[in-house]
């Protein structure tokens, strides 16, 4: 693969004026999240907490929209108090000298609603032992290497993606922020068999938002009527979170998100891989995939 060769030896630009990654039992996360691991480690869950879980850019500002319009009844101001990446503690990250995701979320009262990219393994044990509810959706792994890519374009806090080619064996590979994609739904997958986990699919918010929606109301213990549900399908569709200034990122700073060059709501559908892939890097990745998921009973739709 004579191309993707040469781009590997392209000048490296991961790091170029952008913040490192660091490095935590294999798994890449930011290295300011590494400087803060003892006490990330050390957080002290709550029995009450609900824990919104993901890999990156699989739709966790979707389901925390969800969320939040459940818990507040459909009350749109209520809704509003903050940006979304605010109104839920971020518990691994960090960005000093501002507030720790462990210290916002210390210093929220309870019941406190959470969200954390980390891998089971990597996840602050107190989560366990609380026996906390988790909410978790996995997307499909092709759509989810799609949209990191276009993240890492424009996102100034994370490495820069590379050339397209580049990107893909690094993705392939588990060497991007958070680590594998395989890993991270096989363990969270398997993790529902003994916690209170529901698992969310993408593709199934996608296809029925009503009935995915009515779904997390039931593990979260609310009833919904018609109307509210209604009004919560609206809400959240791609097209209304696209413009609402509390979803779509559009105060984060320019020196941090350029959504110029790529806007944090870019697409919002399934099966974008199809305009990405070549056919060899498909083959290539299904051959890798069927390894790494075998004997995993997780089944993915990328057609819808
Ligand atoms: P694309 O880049 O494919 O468009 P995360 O919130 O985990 O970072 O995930 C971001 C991805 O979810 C982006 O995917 C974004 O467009 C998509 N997304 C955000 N809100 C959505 C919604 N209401 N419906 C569908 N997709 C949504």
């Amino acid at each position: 693969d004579a191309m993707a060769k040469e781009q590997s030896n392209a000048p490296m630009l991961e790091t170029e004026g952008r913040p490192a990654l660091g490095e935590v039992d294999g798994v890449l996360l930011a290295q300011a999240t590494c400087n803060e691991w003892p006490r990330i480690q050390r957080f002290q869950a709550r029995p009450d907490d609900l824990l919104i879980c993901t890999y990156p850019k699989a739709g966790t500002t979707w389901i925390q929209e969800i969320v939040d319009m459940i818990q507040q009844e459909g009350d749109l101001e209520k809704c509003q108090r903050a940006p979304v990446h605010r109104r839920h503690p971020f518990i691994e990250w960090a960005r000093p000298p501002q507030p720790s995701g462990v210290e916002q979320a210390e210093a929220m009262p309870p019941p406190r609603t959470l969200k954390t990219h980390l891998p089971v393994q990597l996840l602050p044990p107190s989560f366990w032992e609380q026996r906390c509810k988790f909410l978790y959706v996995a997307r499909n792994a092709k759509d989810c290497m799609v949209s990191y890519y276009h993240f890492q374009r424009m996102n100034k806090m994370v490495p820069d993606p590379g050339p397209w080619p580049e990107y893909f064996e690094k993705f392939m590979a588990g060497k991007v922020g958070w680590g594998s994609w395989h890993a991270h739904v096989k363990g969270w997958w398997k993790a529902k068999d003994t916690h209170r986990l529901l698992f969310l699919f993408y593709e199934d918010m996608k296809q029925d938002p009503k009935r995915e929606i009515e779904n997390v109301a039931r593990f979260l213990g609310k009833n919904l009527d018609q109307a509210l549900l209604e009004k919560i399908v609206y809400h959240t569709s791609f097209d209304v979170m696209k413009d609402n200034p509390m979803a779509n990122r559009t105060g984060v700073p320019l020196s941090v998100m350029d959504q110029s060059i790529s806007p944090f709501m870019r697409k919002g559908t399934v099966g974008d891989w199809k305009n990405h892939f070549t056919v060899a890097q498909n083959e290539r990745f299904d051959e890798d995939y069927e390894k790494k998921m075998a004997g995993s009973n997780l089944t993915f739709c990328m057609e819808l």
